[in-house]
Parts: C-alpha cells; sequence; structure tokens
C-alpha cells in the first residue's frame, strides 16, 4: 500500500479532483522563501477566487520549512516533506470532514479507532467552543474522554497574529506504543502523535488586526506523509521507514558505514541532499547564492560536505551525484521536474561542491586557530562572520563545528553583521539594477526594449521555457541571460537575429499600460521577480507577441531599433545561457 496513492484515491472516490503540487518556490507570494503548506498555494481560492477545478480538491504538496535548520539530525525532523491535503472550497464543512478522515484512518489505513483521539478548539473571547466538531466525532464513534478542547495556541491555524484565511481546527492523534491505549487522551503525553490536522477556514485575518468572515467556508486539511508513513511501519525514527530506505542505503554505500552509529551525519546528509534536490530541480531555477532561497540551498549543501567529510567519504568522488540519484530515482514518479531537471540538479551540487570545497580546509585551519585563542566559551560575531564571509561558512556549520568543542556562538551577533552586509550588498545592487537597466539614455531606452523583442524571440524559436534571468546594458551593448539547457545552434541564432529584425522593420508601436499585478501576471505578461514589483504595475506590449511586466523606459516603435546582432552566446551558470548583442544603424 502507498499512503500518497491511497490517499488520493480516496478522495478522488469522494469527488475530489486532484490538483498538481505547485513548485516548492511560491509563484506569487513573496511573503515566504518556500511553500510550507499545501493550501499556500491555494489562498486565493480560499479567499473566494473560483478554482479552475472545481470546489472539492486533493493533492500532495511538496514544502519546505527551515525553521529548525539546527534540528536535522533527530529523529523526526526533516527539512523538506510532503502534505497530504484536501479541500472544500465553499462546499462541505466539519461533519463531511471529519466522516471522510474518519473513513479514511479507519477503512482504508485500517487504523482501530481506539488508537485515535482529537483535539477541538475550546473557545475565546470572540468565537464560541467548536461544538460542531466535537459532536461529529462522537457520531463517528470517538469517545468523550478522547476529546480534548483546546485554545487558540493548538487549535486555531495558522495562529493569531498571521494575516490572511484562518480558523479553528481539530487534530487527530494516533497511540503510537504498543503499550495500552488510555482511556483519557492526554495531549501532553508525547505517546499520542498528531497525524491530521483539518483546519475549517472561516475568517479572514485582515491587516488592521480585525477578523472578518471569508465569502464562504472552506475545509483545509494536512496530513504530513512522512511521519504517517513511519507511524504505519511501527519506526520511532522516521528515517527508518520505507519513504528513506533507498537514500540511506546509498548513503551507506558510498561512505562504507553503517547506519547504526552515524545516524545523526546520514540523517543530515540525507535530509539536506533531497531537499537540495527538490530546491534545485523547481521551476524557479534558484541557484546557491548568499540571498534568500539561494543561501538555503547554499547551506544545506555546504553541511551535507562536512558531514559527508565527517563520515570519511572522499568529497572529490560522485557520493552527492549517487545520493542525488537516488533521490531522483525514488520521486520521479510523482515530480517529473526531477528527472526532467536531472543535468541542472547535478550541476548546481557539483558546482556548489568545488567552490565550498576550496574554501572548507582552509576554514576548518582557521576555526582551529581561533579556538586555541579562545579564552571564553562564547565564539565572537567577528570571528563567526569571518568564517561566514571569507571560508563561506554558515552560521550552523560554526555553531555545529562550536557544539562538539562545547563552546557557543554569538548567533544573535552574527545576525546582525550577516543583515547589515546584505542590506549593503542589496543597495548596491539596486543601484547597479537602476543604472544598468533603467539608464535613460536613447541608446539604453533602445537597448532596453530590444531586451523585451530578444526575450519573445527566444521563446518562439528556442520554446516557452526560455524566461528571462538577468540583464545589463550599457550605451555599447545588451546582455541578456535566459533560463536554457542547450547551448544554441547557429540556426537557432539566426532565426532569433531575424526575428527580432523583422519586427523591428515592421514599425510595431510599443504600449504601455498600467494594471494591478495579479491581473498582469493573469494576462500572460512576463516577469522577472514578481515580488519586485508594487501592486500597480506598468506592462508593455509589443504586437501580439511580447507582454512583459517592467518598469521602462521604451522607445515609442520598434522601428526606431535599427539593425540587431547577437555578437555571442555563451554559458552563463548552470541552466542559464547568455547573449550579447548590439544594434546598429546599418
Ligand atoms: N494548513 C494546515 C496545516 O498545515 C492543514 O496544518
Amino acid at each position: 500500500m502507498n499512503l500518497k496513492d491511497e490517499y488520493i484515491k480516496f478522495f478522488v472516490s469522494k469527488g475530489h479532483k486532484q490538483i498538481p503540487s505547485a513548485p516548492v518556490v511560491p509563484e506569487n507570494d513573496p511573503s515566504v522563501l518556500f511553500n510550507t503548506a499545501g493550501m499556500q498555494p491555494l489562498i486565493p481560492y480560499l479567499m473566494g477566487e473560483e478554482h479552475p477545478y472545481g470546489k472539492r480538491l486533493v493533492d500532495y504538496q511538496k514544502c519546505i520549512r527551515t525553521n529548525d535548520l539546527d534540528s536535522i539530525g533527530d529523529k523526526t525532523h526533516h527539512t523538506f516533506f510532503e502534505m497530504l491535503g484536501n479541500w472544500s472550497l465553499g462546499d462541505y464543512f466539519k461533519k463531511e470532514s471529519i466522516g471522510y478522515s474518519i473513513e479514511f484512518l479507519t477503512q482504508v489505513l485500517h487504523i482501530p479507532l481506539n488508537k485515535l483521539a482529537v483535539t477541538v478548539f475550546k473557545g475565546n473571547d470572540m468565537i464560541g467552543p467548536d461544538k460542531e466538531s466535537a459532536e461529529a466525532w462522537i457520531s463517528h464513534g470517538i469517545k468523550k474522554e478522547r476529546i480534548a478542547y483546546m485554545g487558540e495556541e493548538d487549535n486555531w491555524w495558522p495562529n493569531m497574529e498571521n494575516i490572511g484565511p484562518c480558523g479553528s481546527d481539530t487534530e487527530i492523534f494516533y497511540f503510537s506504543s504498543e503499550e495500552e491505549v488510555p482511556e483519557v487522551f492526554d495531549p501532553e503525553d508525547d505517546r499520542w502523535v498528531e497525524i491530521w490536522n483539518n483546519v475549517f477556514m472561516e475568517y479572514n485575518h485582515n491587516e488592521d488586526g480585525t477578523f472578518t468572515l471569508l465569502p464562504k467556508k472552506n475545509v483545509d486539511t494536512g496530513m504530513g506523509y512522512e511521519r504517517v508513513v513511519a507511524i504505519l511501519e511501527g519506526v520511532s525514527d522516521n528515517y527508518k521507514s520505507s519513504v528513506w530506505k533507498s537514500i540511506i542505503d546509498t548513503i551507506c554505500r558510498v561512505s562504507n558505514r553503517s547506519y547504526e552509529g552515524n545516524e545523526e551525519s546520514i540523517r543530515i546528509i540525507a535530509d539536506h541532499i533531497r531537499t537540495s534536490v527538490f530546491i534545485a530541480a523547481d521551476k524557479s531555477g534558484i541557484k546557491p547564492s548568499n540571498t534568500d532561497q539561494g543561501y538555503i540551498l547554499r547551506r544545506l549543501i555546504r553541511r551535507s560536505i562536512r558531514h559527508a567529510k565527517k563520515l570519511g567519504i572522499d568529497i572529490e568522488s560522485d557520493w552527492d551525484k549517487e545520493i542525488a540519484l537516488s533521490v531522483i530515482e525514488e520521486y520521479s514518479k510523482y515530480y517529473s521536474e526531477l528527472e526532467e531537471n536531472k543535468d541542472v540538479v547535478l550541476e548546481v551540487l557539483k558546482s556548489e561542491k568545488i567552490k565550498f570545497n576550496r574554501t572548507l580546509e582552509k576554514g576548518l585551519r582557521e576555526f582551529e586557530k581561533i579556538m586555541r585563542k579562545l579564552d571564553e566559551d562564547t565564539l565572537c560575531k567577528e570571528d563567526a562572520f569571518r568564517l561566514y564571509d571569507t571560508y563561506g561558512f554558515p552560521i550552523e556549520l560554526t555553531v555545529e563545528l562550536a557544539g562538539e568543542r562545547g563552546r557557543s556562538v554569538d548567533i544573535k551577533g552574527f545576525k546582525e553583521k550577516f543583515k547589515a552586509h546584505q542590506e549593503l550588498s542589496r543597495t548596491q545592487s539596486k543601484g547597479k539594477f537602476k543604472g544598468g537597466l533603467a539608464g535613460g539614455g536613447e541608446m539604453e531606452t533602445k537597448y532596453h526594449t530590444a531586451t523585451h523583442l530578444l526575450n519573445a524571440a527566444l521563446r518562439k524559436v528556442v520554446g516557452s521555457g526560455v524566461h528571462q534571468k538577468g540583464s545589463n546594458i550599457t550605451s555599447e551593448r545588451m546582455r541578456f541571460d535566459f533560463s536554457c539547457d542547450h547551448k544554441l545552434s547557429e540556426e537557432e541564432k539566426e532565426q532569433v537575429e531575424e526575428l527580432v529584425n523583422k519586427w523591428i522593420s515592421e514599425k510595431i508601436d510599443v504600449l504601455k499600460e498600467e494594471m494591478p499585478k495579479e491581473e498582469a501576471i493573469k494576462s500572460g505578461a512576463e516577469c522577472m521577480f514578481i515580488e519586485k514589483y508594487p501592486d500597480i504595475v506598468t506592462v508593455y506590449s509589443i504586437g501580439d507577441f511580447s507582454r512583459e511586466l517592467c518598469g521602462g523606459p521604451h522607445v515609442k516603435n520598434t522601428g526606431e531599433l535599427g539593425t540587431f546582432k547577437i555578437i555571442k552566446e555563451e554559458a552563463s551558470s548552470a541552466g542559464v545561457r547568455r547573449i550579447k548583442a548590439v544594434l546598429s544603424d546599418e
């Protein structure tokens, strides 16, 4: 039995449509780095928009949570996980939702009713106790003693602070021990583990702090796949379940170590490489860097390299590739992007490894030096920052190394320094962005419009998988980076050049419109970083082939551009190609 397949099958049989897992990097939500729950990509629909698949949905969603990176290495934490979820968008509510949950758990997974218990919302000064859920549980055979009434800290999702759709929830617990099941459910007894959360989303928490009713009453449920598989298989260490078997076996093989005795490093490598594979294969094209998602990716890869070293793995060997391949093999049936972007994934891992390996040894020596000189217990923020800045040591690596010697690190001080440093580089790159892209000179303006034509031509000739990844303009030339997995052939280059010149010769007007960001995206406008734009955006369109969210400036008519010529096409980074081109009066 496969839990994922059974879950989908069950809810499909109850009239739900399966929707695909959204990318791990949210497409239109700059408030989070990664999807952290199945409902995240569905927020507009929970807020009232009609979903194209209807009112009953089911899926398995890729999620990443990095708030407790330090806990990875124990039996239960992972950064990546899959969340099984079913939704009612203004269709059924508490009674039916609870009925489906009970039926799935007892009839499909064959969990005895006696091993289940639930929590329900006890109410607060705003909203009364959730009697409806409690009654529904009782009608399905859950005894009164197995229902615990809890406050908003436990039974309100996501919490009272978050802005957006929310509501009370009822959580389902499973008695994971072989011992006799106690008659009365005590949520503090950790033999009871939470397996499923049914949220009844009735409210919107507004920016001004008030709660208003949503246009419809929704159900949002979430079941953590790896946790429930571990429970069903009766293992207390999640990493011993079938979910991890092939990945852990591969790590044991490449390190020539057994899992027993090396659990921590093996779990960290397994978790971090798995998450890195999913980030690197994601549609968003994230690469290791020093900011945002790219920095998470970098930290995950670097920490796994450090642990591989600890296990005595020869870092230069293909250990990382082999582990990544076992992740891809394990998951590609469900996530086709892993196979499709396999080369990108392997390249990301390899180049980050080469980069880190160059400084790791030196960094470790520097760390030893710091340790020898250290009088007190805590490594200071200056040293932690130097290890990061000069040797590329993510903070948790420094913390871990220090911890192994019974020392701590001034993490707070480091974070302050890190933040100040990031703000500085952001300001610097903003300055560049302004000067490079939006330089208002006549030639820069022409190049800017040519960038849009080139983007559209590449999408027509090479494929709609092409997206802009960056650009840089001077009065002499333009540089354009785009996602593409191959070197352009002579023929492709010629076709692109011809198409751009055709559009120039057709003297087409460049249109400028202002509209809400959401509408612009829906109308199919291309854009590079949606979160960088304000709520009302400018969309420039040329003919029916180019439509881009953009700050301008642009020429009024393509006829002003002259002749377009590609002078170079080369690799920029993994999966990204770079074109340099010029405009001339010839
Ligand atoms: N959105 C709910 C959760 O993540 C179901 O627990």
